[in-house]
Formats: C-alpha cells, sequence, structure tokens
C-alpha cells in the first residue's frame, strides 16, 4: 500500500497542516454513553422536525464542502450522507474509487493532506481499518468512518435508533405518532437482550463495543472458527463489567436467541472476502435466522429483527426477513437522521456534546 511507505516522514510546516485537536469517529469505543445518548436524541428531534413538523433545517454547513471518500459499492451509507449534507445546507462531494487517485496513483496520507484542506469534514468507507487510521491521523477536519473491515460506527447509530423509537412507545401516555425525541434512550435502551446470529465481522464487533456500554446484553452465535478481535473483545468485556450486563459467545444459535428481544444477522461474506464465499456458505451452514429457529430458540413473545443490509436470502429467510416483527427498512432509513447528528456534531460543531 503506497500509504505505509510515506508513515513516518514529517511532512513540511508549509504544508499547514493544523496541530490543533481534531475529533473524529472512528469506533464508538470513543464515544461516552451520554455523547452517543445526546446523538440518538438529536437524530431522534431531526426525523421529528422533517417529517411531523414540517421545519426547515438551520443550514449550519452553509458554503462547506463535505468529501465522501468511497471505497467500496453503498447505498444506505451513501444517499444517508449525501442527503444529510444537503440538509444541513452543505455541499456533499462523492469520490468513488474510480474518481480520485487515492491508492492508485497517491498515498492514503496525500490524499487526506490534500482533501482536508479544501473541506469541512470527511465521509471515508475504506477497507482495512488502518486506512481510516490514516485518513484520520493526516486530516486537518473530522474524520467519520463509513465502514472498515473492523469497525461501521454510523450503522450502529441507526440500530440503536430504531429499537428506541420501537420501545419509547412504551413510556409515554401521548397518542402522538413519534415520541423517540422525548423519551430519554436510558429508559428505553438498559436491559433489552440482543442475539447476533452469524459472522463475527465489521458489525458485530461495533455493537461488542457500543451495546454493553449503553447497557443491553449481547449474546453472539458464530461458527466457531470465527472470533471476534481479541482487542475488541477486551473493550467489550470491560464495559460489560462496568454495566453489569451479559455478553455471550457461542456457536449455537439457539442458546444466542434465548430470551432474546432483538435478533440481528448480516451477510456471511463482507465486502472484500468474496474470494471466500463458497467456503463461507458452508461453514455457515445452520445460521439462517428462520422462523423455525426463533420459535425453538425462545426469543421473546415481542421480538424484533435488525439487518444493516444489503441482505442475501442465505443468512435470513424471507419469512423473517418481511415479517411484522422485522425493523430493517426503518432501520435503513435511519441512518440518515443519524449520520445528520454525527455530521452536524462534527462538520458543524468540531466535537460531539454530552
Ligand atoms: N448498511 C450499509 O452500510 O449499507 P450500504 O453498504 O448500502 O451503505
Ligand atoms: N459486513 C458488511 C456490512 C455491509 C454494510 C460488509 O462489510 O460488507
Amino acid at each position: 500500500m503506497l500509504s505505509s511507505t510515506l508513515k513516518r516522514i514529517s511532512l513540511p510546516s508549509t504544508c499547514s497542516r493544523i496541530q490543533k485537536q481534531v475529533n473524529h469517529l472512528i469506533t464508538l469505543a470513543d464515544l461516552s454513553k451520554a455523547q452517543i445518548h445526546r446523538l440518538l436524541m438529536n437524530a431522534a428531534q431531526h426525523k421529528y422536525n422533517v417529517k411531523y413538523e414540517d421545519k426547515p433545517s438551520s443550514k449550519p454547513l452553509e458554503g462547506k464542502s463535505v468529501a465522501l471518500i468511497f471505497s467500496k459499492r453503498s447505498t444506505r451509507t451513501r444517499v444517508a450522507s449525501e442527503t444529510a449534507t444537503a440538509y444541513l445546507g452543505g455541499h456533499p462531494m462523492f469520490l468513488g474509487s474510480q474518481d480520485i487517485q487515492m491508492g492508485v496513483n497517491e498515498s492514503l496520507l496525500d490524499t487526506s493532506v490534500v482533501v482536508s484542506s479544501m473541506v469541512s469534514g470527511i465521509m471515508a468507507r475504506v477497507g482495512a481499518h488502518e486506512e481510516i487510521l490514516e485518513l484520520a491521523k493526516n486530516s486537518t477536519v473530522p474524520v467519520v468512518n463509513a465502514l472498515t473491515d473492523k469497525y461501521h460506527p454510523t450503522q450502529i447509530l441507526a440500530d440503536l435508533l430504531t429499537l428506541h423509537e420501537v420501545y419509547s412507545k412504551n413510556h409515554t401516555d401521548s397518542k402522538a405518532p413519534y415520541s423517540a425525541h422525548v423519551v430519554h434512550p436510558e429508559k428505553t435502551l438498559p436491559g433489552l437482550k440482543v442475539a447476533w446470529i452469524g459472522d463475527a465481522n465489521n458489525i458485530l464487533h461495533s455493537m461488542m463495543v457500543t451495546l454493553p456500554k449503553l447497557g443491553l446484553h449481547l449474546s453472539a452465535a458464530t461458527p466457531s472458527k470465527y472470533h471476534p478481535d481479541d482487542d475488541v473483545l477486551n473493550i467489550a468485556k470491560k464495559e460489560a463489567a462496568k454495566s453489569n450486563t451479559e455478553l455471550v459467545f457461542t456457536s449455537s444459535p439457539l442458546e444466542a436467541i434465548n430470551g432474546a428481544d432483538v435478533i440481528v444477522t448480516d451477510t456471511w461474506v463482507s465486502m472484500g472476502q468474496e474470494a471466500e464465499k463458497a467456503q463461507r456458505l458452508k461453514e455457515f451452514s445452520g445460521y439462517q435466522v428462520t422462523m423455525d429457529m426463533i420459535k425453538q430458540g425462545n426469543a421473546n413473545k415481542d421480538w424484533k429483527f435488525l439487518h444493516c443490509l444489503p441482505r442475501k436470502p442465505e443468512e435470513v429467510d424471507d419469512e423473517v426477513f418481511y415479517s411484522q416483527n422485522s425493523l430493517v427498512f426503518q432501520e435503513a432509513e435511519n441512518r440518515k437522521w443519524t449520520i445528520l447528528a454525527v455530521f452536524e456534531a462534527l462538520f458543524a460543531n468540531g466535537k460531539f456534546e454530552s
């Protein structure tokens, strides 16, 4: 990789790299519980303003540009980022892998210095997690992780907002169609049991560093060959000990589902793993989420289903995916409101509030 050969070079001061502290969103492990709550409340407020009040945005990004560097395909993250930037009054500049020099003719370091000198924020979807760290290290503006092979932080914010919306209905007497902006997530999220069935991938990693911190229980079933990364496991264990929540890893989907309020899965073949597809399909046999699995596993009566999408039928059948219990399309829309809250915090205000 071009970037690694240049990693230790000190840049000339004429490059005007500002020495001030720049805040980024690389993983939700770096945010406090209060900061995550604040993002969820702000996201819910924006959703309410737009969908139920028709209230215009204050356009905090007016006159500013946001670079959307995407080395991999995207539907939700791209549409959410472009529409969120436009709503905040800014100009979203999509830079796909065919558009810019990064990784082909130019290092990540040089790309980061150059792009960040002209924009107010960078949203970047890259391959290896080290690549987002390299972009962030050399950027003079905040960088948001739009997915790496290790973490997908903005996805988990959308998942949490979706659950918060569903369960906030139990915490208000009002018959109003939307209540997530007036109920605190501390009332809705703690105590929920989330069951993960599938690969130990970027989505599970992101849940591991976030759910225990917010007081949710997490039980993950993966084939025994597929483990989460050790450093992620250590963070999750510490958070679970602090919040006194359950954190269980098993190879039995039925064990993971027992008593679950929420069942989650994702593709067995993440972007970049296409060469392993045939082997993975074999090794994940028995992990498809079905009604039968959910019944046999004894999920809670009102169980919900989440999937970050895009979905392939092998990991979850149509009956579950399109069921009344499935929240997948609400979850997809919530990518926009949560990314909007992140961009407002970092690209307009420069920091996360708590
Ligand atoms: N969930 C998600 O990140 O979807 P995209 O890959 O379409 O952005
Ligand atoms: N685990 C998937 C998530 C896609 C949003 C991937 O990395 O491809």
